[in-house]
């Protein structure tokens, strides 16, 4: 065996806002070619801070994030984009009064050929078939779960080999969850890396490969979902009550 497979490695990163203090102080993240990765951690921990480090919204202020064997510390969001690590942020981010088709057009910005981008579209609207039926609607009136998916749709245009989900089922019904949580399915089926940050710590494990446990901006622990779900201290301290009615 190699030594390591990581797609990619972040390590000791230390971030913050300004000049303000470091919110990430030690975080990191081994991420695993093909494997779905969540991110569990209490509110303000730096969860979706560290999702911003590494697609380039936030400088780190010391660390490594490594892709692909390259350093992309410093790279622009867009650079990062253009080399297929895909950030779908906590806040949607659809644009409401454009239509599906636009919105996933929207996706594609950064591909300047045509009939590749139309080769693109299409072949998202064959994994999402909802997709194309409402194709000419305005995304706000699609349902939630319906956006989150044109949401996940609009990423694939780019066929990102790493996706990072921010809480991808914030504010959905459970019968919708379970749905957003086939799409990841899909995603993974795909090929592609995910990578998701989910409140619900049970369902987000339960659906994942691999887990890693932020707090206090910092990596406390990283290993398989399922041990991280059995770990009596870890369901003590981060998975709360919950844990024991799963
Ligand atoms: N733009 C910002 N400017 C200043 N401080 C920020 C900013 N965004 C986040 N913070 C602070 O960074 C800390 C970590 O926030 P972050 O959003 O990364 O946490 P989180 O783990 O994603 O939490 P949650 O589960 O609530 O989404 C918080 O104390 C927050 O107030
Ligand atoms: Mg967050």
């Amino acid at each position: 065996m190699p030594e390591s497979t990581a797609l990619l490695e972040v390590r000791d990163v230390v971030a913050g806002y300004g000049r303000g203090p470091a919110i990430l102080n030690g975080a990191g993240i081994t991420v695993e070619e093909g494997r779905t990765h969540c991110i569990i951690g209490p509110n303000g921990a730096g969860k979706s801070t560290l999702l911003k480090v590494v697609s380039g919204l936030l400088p780190a202020r010391a660390g490594e994030v490594v892709f692909d064997g390259e350093s992309i510390a410093g790279l622009r969001p867009d650079e990062i984009l253009r080399r297929g690590i895909c950030f779908v942020p906590q806040e949607r981010a659809l644009f409401p009064d454009m239509s599906v088709r636009e919105n996933l057009r929207m996706g594609g910005y950064i591909i300047t050929d045509r009939a590749d981008l139309d080769r693109r579209l299409d072949e998202v609207l064959e994994a999402f078939p909802v997709l194309r039926e409402r194709g000419g609607q305005r995304a706000k009136s699609l349902s939630g779960g319906e956006q989150q998916m044109l949401t996940m749709g609009r990423t694939l245009v780019l066929r990102p080999r790493i996706v990072m989900l921010d809480e991808p089922s914030l504010g959905l019904a459970p019968r919708i969850v379970s749905q957003v949580f086939d799409i990841i399915r899909l995603l993974k089926d795909k090929g592609i890396t995910v990578i998701i940050v989910e409140q619900n710590a049970v369902v987000g494990l339960s659906n994942a490969d691999l887990g890693c446990v932020l707090d206090l901006g910092r990596t406390m622990f990283e290993g398989p979902a399922d041990g991280i779900l059995e770990d009596p201290r870890i369901r003590e301290l981060y998975l709360g009550k919950r844990a024991g009615a799963a």
